[in-house]
């Protein structure tokens, strides 16, 4: 079984948690996408369903796909959310923010009764770190909040190059606005500590640390999909 195909695995398996006439978080990414595909098939063969997609790039697929859309200001609670992620510990922490949608989508999985993450089993690890841990910043102040960002690492004992992730000849730029540091922190030890710890920088707009938020992770291997409940 190749990359893809676990991809769907995880994503079919994820689709049998959709019930007729919910409102579901429509996440962003490969794996999502899948997602995305097979419940456009669903709705065509007759399935009700309101998605509130995480990224303009979801928003496209969806319309072109014929899944029904409605904003998040149309619909602010929703039953279950569906996304992929970059890491998933097996307290089901996750970090989240390759694709540069983390803030919509942690608004979306925090508008929702539920969050069911969909990966394959590379993303499975034991410590969060390895993968650089995307922060969305505000444009203005860069330099000072990359330095509060250094600070407040250092005091947890992380150091690591912040990268400022490029698209073309300028910076990236969120569907808000926003630019994203890569930082490269390595192994995170105390990852509820950092999470709380960006969360009081003023020109971080978001981080791509999920706490508490997942509360079924389903991962495929090549024997098939499983899933991953929050071990304390
Ligand atoms: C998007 O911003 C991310 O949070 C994605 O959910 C994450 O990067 C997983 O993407 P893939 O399914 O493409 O690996």
């Amino acid at each position: 079984m190749d990359a893809r195909e676990m991809k769907i695995k995880a994503a079919e398996a994820a689709l049998s948690h959709v019930e007729d006439g919910m409102r579901l978080g429509i996440g962003t990414g490969s794996t999502a996408e899948e997602f995305v595909r097979l419940l456009a098939e669903r709705v065509a063969g007759g399935l009700t369903v309101a998605g509130v997609p995480t990224s303009e790039r979801t928003a496209r697929l969806c319309l072109e796909l014929g899944v029904p859309l409605k904003s998040l200001e149309e619909m602010p609670e929703l039953d279950l959310t569906i996304d992929g992620a970059d890491e998933v510990d097996g307290r089901l922490r996750l970090i989240k923010g390759g694709g540069g949608a983390l803030l919509r989508e942690k608004i979306v999985a925090s508008a929702s009764a539920r969050m069911i993450v969909i990966a394959d089993e590379s993303k499975v690890v034991e410590t969060l770190g390895a993968f650089k841990l995307p922060i969305e910043v505000n444009p203005f102040g860069l330099t000072v909040t990359r330095l509060a960002i250094e600070k407040v690492a250092a005091r947890l004992g992380l150091s690591g190059e912040l990268i400022l992730r490029r698209s073309g000849d300028g910076p990236f730029t969120t569907d808000g606005g926003h630019y994203i540091f890569d930082a490269s922190f390595g192994l995170i030890p105390d990852a509820d500590a950092l999470a709380s710890s960006l969360n009081t920088i003023p020109g971080v707009v978001e981080h791509g640390l999920f706490i508490n938020m997942a509360s079924l992770a389903i991962i495929a291997g090549p024997a098939g999909a499983r899933t991953l409940t929050a071990k304390e």
